[in-house]
C-alpha cells in the first residue's frame, strides 16, 4: 500500500513544514501548526485537460495590441455592489467576499443572484436549496435565470457547471469546499488552497466570474492561508455592526478598480437595501436643536458622509473621570480634551464625557475632530448648536486647526444636504466658487469656542 503522505500546514498564514513544531517560524503564531494529509493529484484540472488546452503556449504580445473588448463588465444589477467592483464584474475574475457571521454575506450573494439578467448558478454547501428558497422568497419572488445546487465536492460542482453552463458561479461558501484530490478535511489549509486553484482554472479558462463567500477567523481575516487572498484578483469585506441596519461593502484588493470605494447597504426584513445617498439617514430628524449634537463631513473611502457626532459631558461622580468613546478612538478623545482643556481654558477634568457616532459606523477621518470638539462644547455648555452647521477640520495639538483632504467635495456634500455653515481650517485651498454655502474658516480652537459659546 502507498505510504499515506501528509504535511504540517500553519493554520494561521498556510507555510508548509515537513515536521511538526511549536512556533510557526514565518507568522510567529503558536500552535497552529497542524499535519494533514495530502495526496498529490495526477491531474487537478477542473475538468479533465484535452491534449489541445494542455499544448496551448500563450505568446508575448505588444501591449497595445492586446485587446481588451473582451473585458467589458457583467452588470450586477446592483448599484453599489457595481461601484465597489470598479464598475462591474470582469470575466473570468475570482471575487472573494468576507465578513462576520450572519451579516449577510449569503443574503447580498444570494440577492445578487436573483436579480442579475444572465444565467447563475448558486452553490451553497451551507445551506439546503429549501432554506435557499426560503430565504429567496423573503427577498424576492421570482427569477428565472438563478440555479441552485446544494453540493461540496468540487469535482461535482465543475460536473453540473459543465452541463448548467453558467455565466456567473457563487460559491457559499470556500471553507466548505472539498477536492477528491485532498484527502485533508474540508476547511483545512490546503483544501482551502486547492479548491481555489482548481476555481481558479475554471476561471481563467471558461472566463466565467466566480464569487466566493469565506469566513473570517475572530481576529477578523479570512479563514484559511494569506494566500487565499492573493490567488484572487479581488477581496471584498462585509462589515458593520450586526445590532445595527447598516452594512458596508468595501474592497481590500481590487485587481480591476480602485480600493477606495464603498457601497452601503441597509438590512432590511426583506433583504439588503442599497443606500444611494447615506447622509440622509445617518443624520436623524430633529424637532427641536438638542445640545452635544454636531454634523462632521466625514470622507468614508471616496464617498462623503455626513455623519452626526453626539457628546455628554456631566460631573463626574466618581474621583477619576470616565471618558467613553462608541465609533471613535479613545485616545483621540482624550488627546481632544486635553487641548481643550489648555487651549479653551475648559475644566473638563472633573467631568465625565461620553462621545457616541451615531448609526454604528466607526470613523477614522481626522476630519471629524472638529465635529468632536464643538459636540463637547455644546454639551458642556448646554447650548445647542444650529442644526445646519456642519464641520469639517482636523485638531492639532496646539490647538491649531488643520486642513483635511478633498475638502471641496465635502462643502459640496453639506451643500447638498441644505447645510448653511461649514467649519474648515483656513490653510485648506479652496477653488470653489459660488456656492450656496457659507465656508467659515478658522484657525485655531479659540475661534470655534467663540463662535459656538
Ligand atoms: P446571512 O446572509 O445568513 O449571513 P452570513 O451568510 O454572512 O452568515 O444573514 C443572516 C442575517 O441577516 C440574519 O441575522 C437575519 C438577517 N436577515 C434580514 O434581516 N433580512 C433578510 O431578508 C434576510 C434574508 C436576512
Ligand atoms: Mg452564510
Amino acid at each position: 500500500m502507498a505510504k499515506v503522505k501528509t504535511t504540517f500546514f500553519c493554520q494561521n498564514c498556510g507555510s508548509q513544514y515537513a515536521k511538526w513544531q511549536g512556533q510557526c517560524t514565518s507568522c510567529k503564531a503558536w500552535n497552529t501548526i497542524a499535519e494533514e494529509v495530502i495526496q498529490k493529484p495526477e491531474k487537478s484540472d477542473w475538468k479533465t485537460p484535452t491534449k489541445a488546452t494542455s499544448k496551448r503556449v500563450s505568446k508575448p504580445l505588444l501591449i497595445n495590441d492586446i485587446d481588451t473588448s473582451q473585458e467589458a463588465r457583467l452588470n450586477m444589477q446592483d448599484d453599489e455592489f457595481n461601484r465597489v467592483l470598479g464598475g462591474g464584474m470582469v470575466h473570468g475574475s475570482l471575487t472573494l467576499l468576507g465578513g462576520e457571521p450572519g451579516i449577510g454575506k449569503s443574503t447580498l450573494l444570494l440577492q445578487i443572484a436573483l436579480n442579475l439578467k444572465y444565467k447563475t448558478l448558486y452553490v451553497s454547501g451551507e445551506e439546503s436549496q429549501k432554506q435557499i428558497k426560503m430565504r429567496a422568497e423573503r427577498i424576492q419572488p421570482n427569477s428565472n435565470n438563478c440555479y441552485i445546487l446544494t453540493e461540496t465536492k468540487t469535482q461535482n460542482i465543475f460536473k453540473q457547471i459543465e452541463a448548467l453552463e453558467p455565466d456567473i458561479v457563487v460559491i457559499d461558501s470556500i471553507q466548505t469546499l472539498h477536492s477528491d484530490y485532498i484527502e485533508s478535511s474540508a476547511g483545512s489549509i490546503s483544501q482551502i488552497k486547492e479548491c481555489t486553484t482548481e476555481l481558479i482554472k475554471f476561471a481563467k479558462e471558461t472566463a466565467t466570474p466566480v464569487l466566493l463567500i469565506g469566513h473570517i477567523t475572530k481576529d477578523g481575516h479570512i479563514a484559511g492561508p494569506k494566500i487565499l487572498e492573493h490567488m484572487v484578483d479581488t477581496v471584498l469585506q462585509f462589515e458593520g455592526d450586526r445590532n445595527h441596519v447598516f452594512r458596508i461593502l468595501r474592497a481590500n484588493k481590487n485587481r480591476f478598480g480602485s480600493t477606495n470605494e464603498l457601497g452601503i447597504y441597509e438590512m432590511q426584513g426583506s433583504g439588503l437595501r442599497e443606500v444611494s445617498n447615506p447622509s440622509e439617514i445617518l443624520i436623524s430628524e430633529k424637532d427641536e436643536e438638542l445640545s452635544g449634537n454636531a454634523v462632521a463631513a466625514t470622507l468614508e473611502g471616496l464617498r462623503p458622509l455626513m455623519i452626526e457626532v453626539q457628546a455628554l459631558v456631566s460631573t463626574a461622580v466618581y474621583g477619576t473621570p470616565q471618558r467613553s468613546a462608541t465609533g471613535f478612538n479613545a485616545k483621540r478623545l482624550n488627546m481632544l480634551l486635553a487641548v481643550l482643556e489648555k487651549r479653551a481654558g475648559f475644566r473638563l477634568g472633573a467631568k465625565d464625557v461620553f462621545l457616541n457616532i451615531t448609526g454604528g459606523i466607526t470613523v477614522d477621518d481626522p476630519a471629524i475632530d472638529l465635529a468632536v470638539v464643538a459636540a463637547i462644547l455644546s454639551s458642556n455648555e448646554d447650548v445647542a448648536l444650529p442644526s445646519d452647521y456642519c464641520f469639517a477640520a482636523e485638531v492639532g495639538l496646539s490647538g491649531e486647526i488643520r486642513p483635511v483632504q478633498r475638502v471641496e467635495q465635502r462643502i459640496l456634500e453639506a451643500e447638498k444636504l441644505g447645510f448653511s455653515t461649514i467649519f474648515v481650517s483656513k490653510y485648506n485651498k479652496i477653488a470653489l466658487k459660488n456656492t450656496g454655502i457659507k465656508t467659515q474658516l478658522i484657525s485655531k480652537i479659540e475661534d470655534v469656542v467663540s463662535f459656538l459659546v
